[in-house]
């Protein structure tokens, strides 16, 4: 039965900021029985059972996955745990004949992720990479509206990513880097939409938070990218904006531009004697970017249930991303551009 009736039995794998969002999209879903929690902090997932009343939802430690993997009631896994756990739990659920909804980035290096795809390959099931910015209805506007031609040659394009509201400490130690961990997004969105591999980037940043520079990482980043076509990206990006969640993105084309602005939970304004009034914009990720996660899962049931073809975000597009976040953090460690070439970093 190939069709949305087909149930997809799941199990999810961390409860943290990203696995929060999922779980209560699965749960809220007709189409996915949720099987299994597996967590580290297994009171966690006993709180959400009980919480949300899930009498056929069992709990799994992280350190024995066998029961969950031997499930034949679990046709599917969704990762979100942190990154440097993705791998393991990857293969090991790939190996078992289950499909995998992976957080991004699927691993901590372009092997490790290459790894995952070939196991994909072999054990021929669904790998899918949750960028989930294309599914974001204002972002897929952009995107059919570049491919229709509306705004002719793409010239400029520029995202503006800014982080809040600051993710733990905790986090950031093991998150992998601003790279892999946020710019990626915007890499893959920008390719997407430019549809080529940049020929080179160039990166700059700094760190004005301590705590973060301690970690040998940075919280402040422009990327130049120049595209094959002639266009070129920018991305703009901090870890933390004091006013909220700022996400935006603009496509300056030869015959127009699109835009897309910061949305708010209400959008109305008033105008009085005191000025004009509106809400802030959205506190962060997980309400600015509701309805990309529910659309992304509903993408990636339609794969497991073979409703949709293909996948929408392929092997080439998650290492084209990865390689991408690679190559803007040694431009910025080298204090030079660096070159793309047949899909590689050149080093000169
Ligand atoms: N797409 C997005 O918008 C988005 C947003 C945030 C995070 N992420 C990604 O999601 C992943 C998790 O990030 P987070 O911010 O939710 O982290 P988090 O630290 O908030 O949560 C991780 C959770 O996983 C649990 N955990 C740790 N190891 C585990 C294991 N081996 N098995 C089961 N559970 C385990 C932890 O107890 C914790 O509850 C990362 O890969 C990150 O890049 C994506």
């Amino acid at each position: 039965m190939e069709t949305k009736d087909r149930k997809v039995g799941l199990a999810i794998f961390g409860l943290g900021r990203a696995g929060s969002i999922h779980f209560k999209n699965i749960i809220a879903n007709y189409r996915t029985p949720l099987k299994w929690i597996v967590e580290d902090d297994l009171d966690k997932a006993h709180r959400a059972v009980k919480k949300y009343f899930l009498d056929e939802t069992r709990v799994a430690d992280s350190k024995d996955i066998t029961p969950v993997l031997e499930d034949n009631s679990v046709d599917a896994v969704v990762v979100c745990t942190p990154t440097h756990t993705h791998e393991q739990i990857v293969r090991a659920a790939l190996k078992a004949g289950k499909s995998v909804f992976c957080e991004k980035p699927i691993a901590g290096t372009i092997e490790s992720t290459q790894s995952c795809y070939d196991d994909a390959e072999k054990f021929n099931k669904a790998l899918y990479c949750a960028f989930n910015r294309r599914f974001d209805p204002a972002v897929r506007n952009v995107y059919q509206r570049v491919k229709a031609d509306e705004i002719g040659q793409v010239q400029q394009i520029k995202t503006i990513s800014r982080d809040a509201p600051l993710p733990p400490l905790s986090y950031l130690k093991i998150s992998g880097g601003i790279f892999h961990d946020c710019i990626v997004h915007d890499l893959d969105m920008i390719c997407w939409i430019v549809g080529e591999t940049p020929s080179t980037v160039y990166a700059q940043a700094h760190c004005f938070n301590a705590d973060i520079a301690a970690m040998d990482d940075v919280d402040t980043v422009a990327v130049v990218l120049k595209f094959p076509c002639g266009a070129l990206g920018q991305i703009d990006i901090s870890r933390h904006a004091v006013y909220g969640y700022d996400q935006r993105l603009e496509v300056f084309g030869s015959k127009g531009m699109l835009e897309t602005s910061n949305t708010r939970p209400c959008e109305v304004s008033s105008h009085g004697n005191a000025g004009t009034k509106q809400d802030n914009i959205h506190a962060s990720f997980e309400q600015r970017y509701d309805h990309s996660y529910k659309l992304e899962l509903e993408h990636f049931l339609d794969v497991v249930t073979g409703v949709e073809s293909r996948c929408e975000i392929t092997r080439h597009d998650t290492m084209q991303a990865s390689m991408l976040a690679e190559a803007c953090e040694q431009s910025y460690r080298q204090g030079k551009p660096i070159k793309i070439v047949d899909g590689k970093m050149v080093y000169s």
